[in-house]
């Protein structure tokens, strides 16, 4: 539901997981930037893979945890996936190109894991998905909006997707 600038769904399956990120595809924009918070395992790179195949990538989306950066240019728009655990300093985001990529004028649309771990170095305008374990392994998937056009894109996502959620999910997504 929207409530506010917060938007919760839970989602029993890892297949629900990516049906519920590719109902945010339609409205990404470049420039757009998604920070995805949650523990080891929780579901943030199976949220990339559901996005980025509503956009059209046909190239499997894996973790970028030793690459730190993998890009997608074959769908309706550029995707930069960011996995920062393996950074320890802030002076390191800049030889991988973070600053570029979350600075709102980037070509593409950027998804960040960990970015949580330099907190100094968030964007001004950013979604911050959160993913959490519940009970039976059952995943909460809050969206929190900071800054103007991450309001804007937490507003119609959330308002657009509800109903189609409904139909589509058979009950894997509440
Ligand atoms: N409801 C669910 N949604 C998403 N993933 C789920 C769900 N239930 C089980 N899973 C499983 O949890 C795992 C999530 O893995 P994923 O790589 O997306 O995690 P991650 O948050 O990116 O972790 P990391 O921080 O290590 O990169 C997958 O093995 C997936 O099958
Ligand atoms: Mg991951």
């Amino acid at each position: 539901m929207a409530n506010g600038l917060t938007y919760i769904r839970r989602t029993t399956t890892p297949e629900a997981t990516k049906q519920l990120a590719a109902t945010l595809a339609p409205y990404l924009r470049p420039g757009d930037v998604i920070m995805l918070s949650g523990d080891l395992g929780a579901g943030k790179t199976q949220f990339v893979q559901g996005v980025a195949a509503a956009l059209g990538t046909r190239a499997q989306v894996t973790s970028p945890t030793f690459n730190i950066l993998l890009q997608y240019i074959d769908g309706r728009i550029p995707i930069n996936h960011f996995d920062l655990y393996r950074l320890d300093e802030p002076e390191q985001l800049e030889d991988v190109g973070y600053f570029e990529a979350v600075d709102g004028d980037d070509d593409g649309v950027t998804f960040v894991e960990w970015g949580e771990k330099f907190p100094n170095d968030l964007p001004c305008d950013y979604l911050e998905i959160t993913i959490t374990t519940d009970t039976q392994g059952e995943r909460r998937v809050r969206a929190h909006a900071f800054g103007v056009r991450a309001r804007q894109l937490l507003f119609v996502w959330a308002n657009d997707s509800k109903s189609r959620l409904m139909k589509m999910s058979g009950g894997s997504i509440r």
